[in-house]
């Protein structure tokens, strides 16, 4: 394992500081090296360089200095964010990603992580314990850049051979960094309005449960798929995982168990249509039975670290 060089790219964003810890869990630090468009803010003993994911020659040069052989790709504009960006968002989440499939045909790196997301389900998709390949309709930018970049996954591990994996993450939960621009962002804002005693707006439907995961058994999931024997991987699109599922008003009124005044304002806007697309939660047989996936953190697990973490104290 410690012959591995790491790569994570996109690795300071709401994911990747954790990942990144995590990983110096398994590898020496001088392996890992982490990378991003934008300068880093944590302290991390890993060495850091500045990349776009979508300068393919930049890639190349640096995948080629550090000796890489494994790269976490979770640059990616999120579901809010690529509505806004519709071209930049679809060359940062496809043109990022096929640069480094490319690598993969060639050799030059030996494994590949890239996630997607529950956006690559639609309105049509089941909503209770959504299947692994039930209908993927996606009506968002982003649906549509991750379910094409499922299959530019599945495609390359096809016909070239190459070690691809992924998961369809669900909206993740985490209290270290700001959340980057998902639909789901509304969980830590919540957590964070209630905390400071700021008002807040959440602009989808209070009633509309989300598949949601905490980030450490995302973190935990990454890293327990792509250190599993290549002959378990029956999937190589990607897996659905998950973990709990709640709505704005079911976390609302958890809040105000220990904020009486807590009252989160509705104000409808895009992101309610976005989110009512999306199923309620998600079934994960595969992923339990392929390589023992399995969440261990609940709501109320959950509740109690964020509002341990963000200073809440209980009455
Ligand atoms: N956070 C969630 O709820 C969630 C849910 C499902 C899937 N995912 C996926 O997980 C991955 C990580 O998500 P996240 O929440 O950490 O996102 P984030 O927005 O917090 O972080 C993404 C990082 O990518 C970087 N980045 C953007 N454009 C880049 C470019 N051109 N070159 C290099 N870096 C660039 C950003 O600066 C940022 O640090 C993404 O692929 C996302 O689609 C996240």
């Amino acid at each position: 394992m410690n012959d591995n060089r790491i790569l994570i790219i996109g690795s300071e964003g709401q994911l990747g500081i954790e990942l990144c810890e995590a990983l110096q869990k398994y590898y020496p630090d001088e392996t890992i090296i982490r990378a991003d468009i934008r300068s880093s803010t944590h302290s991390s003993n890993t060495p850091f360089e500045f990349l776009d994911v979508t300068d393919a020659d930049a890639i190349r040069a640096l995948i080629d200095k550090h000796q890489i052989t494994e790269v976490y790709l979770l640059a990616a504009l999120l579901s809010a964010s690529a509505e806004k960006n519709i071209k930049q968002a679809w060359k940062v989440n496809i043109q990022g990603l096929l640069n480094l499939l490319e690598l993969g045909r060639e050799g030059v790196i030996q494994k590949l992580f890239w996630p997607s997301s529950i956006a690559i389900f639609g309105y049509e998709s089941q909503r209770e314990q959504c299947p692994q390949n039930g209908i993927h309709k996606p009506i968002t930018v982003y649906g549509i850049s991750k379910l094409t970049g499922e299959h530019w996954c599945q495609y390359y591990h096809q016909k070239y051979n190459f070690d691809v994996r992924s998961i369809r993450y669900p909206g993740l939960v985490s209290f270290k960094s700001p959340p980057g621009g998902g639909t789901t962002d509304y969980v830590m804002d919540m957590f964070r309005a209630a905390t400071a005693e700021i008002q807040m707006h959440c602009a989808i439907n209070p009633e509309k449960a989300l598949p949601m995961l905490y980030i450490s058994d995302a973190v935990e999931a990454t890293i327990q798929l792509m250190h599993a024997e290549s002959s378990k991987i029956t999937i190589r699109d990607s897996y659905n995982i998950g973990g709990m599922s709640f709505s704005p008003k079911e976390l609302a009124l958890a809040l105000q168990e220990q904020y009486p005044h807590f009252r989160p304002e509705y104000r409808r806007d895009f992101r309610y249509d976005i989110a009512e697309s999306w199923p309620d939660s998600l079934s994960y047989k595969e992923a339990s039975y392929d390589w023992n996936y399995q969440p261990k953190i609940d709501f109320e697990k959950m509740m109690s670290i964020m509002t341990s973490n963000m200073g809440v104290t209980a009455n």
